[in-house]
């Protein structure tokens, strides 16, 4: 009786190890699953602009051409750490009070007005876009 109690608890074990292992991709709310999402938004929202492809139409009647963003730390000469809330604002956007000398979207507006999110929610889509650009700094 005991036995069995061991073998079945041992087998509960396997298959709950099992199942964690077999999540795919990496934990959910890691620096890795933010850069994740991060990326695809990138690639669907940002990438006509700011390459790696970028669409030579989308480009061609900017004033600015979009900067090169594996090089946000190679142009802040010096800085130690990625400028996190200074690049989460600019994104943002909300608060560029020369919204309309900046080709850039103001994508916090964006968020808020077409995909209806909470400041909260903009502030978890920054965290993510973020964390994708700071792991292509060059
Ligand atoms: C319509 C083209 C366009 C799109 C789409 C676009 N950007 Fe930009 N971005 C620019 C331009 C142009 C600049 C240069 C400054 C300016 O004129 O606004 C810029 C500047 C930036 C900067 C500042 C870089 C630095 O070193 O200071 C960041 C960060 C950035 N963009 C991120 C993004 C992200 C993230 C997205 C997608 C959510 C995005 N951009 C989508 C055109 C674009």
């Amino acid at each position: 009786m005991n036995n069995l109690k061991t073998i079945f608890s041992w087998m509960l074990g396997s298959l709950l190890l099992l199942a964690v292992s077999c999540q795919s991709g990496p934990p959910k709310n890691s620096r890795a699953a933010q850069s994740e999402k991060g990326k695809a938004f990138f690639m669907s929202h940002c990438a006509s602009c700011h390459g790696p492809n970028a669409n030579p139409d989308r480009i061609a009647n900017l004033k600015t051409p979009p900067p090169d963003l594996t090089k946000i730390m190679e142009r802040r000469k010096g800085l130690a750490t990625f400028p996190v809330a200074e690049i989460a604002s600019y994104i943002d956007g909300r608060k560029d009070v020369q919204l309309h000398s900046r080709d850039m979207p103001a994508w916090g507006k964006y968020f808020a007005d077409e995909e209806k999110l909470t400041n909260d929610e903009i502030k978890g889509k920054m965290g993510e876009l973020i964390a994708y650009l700071m792991s292509i700094q060059k």
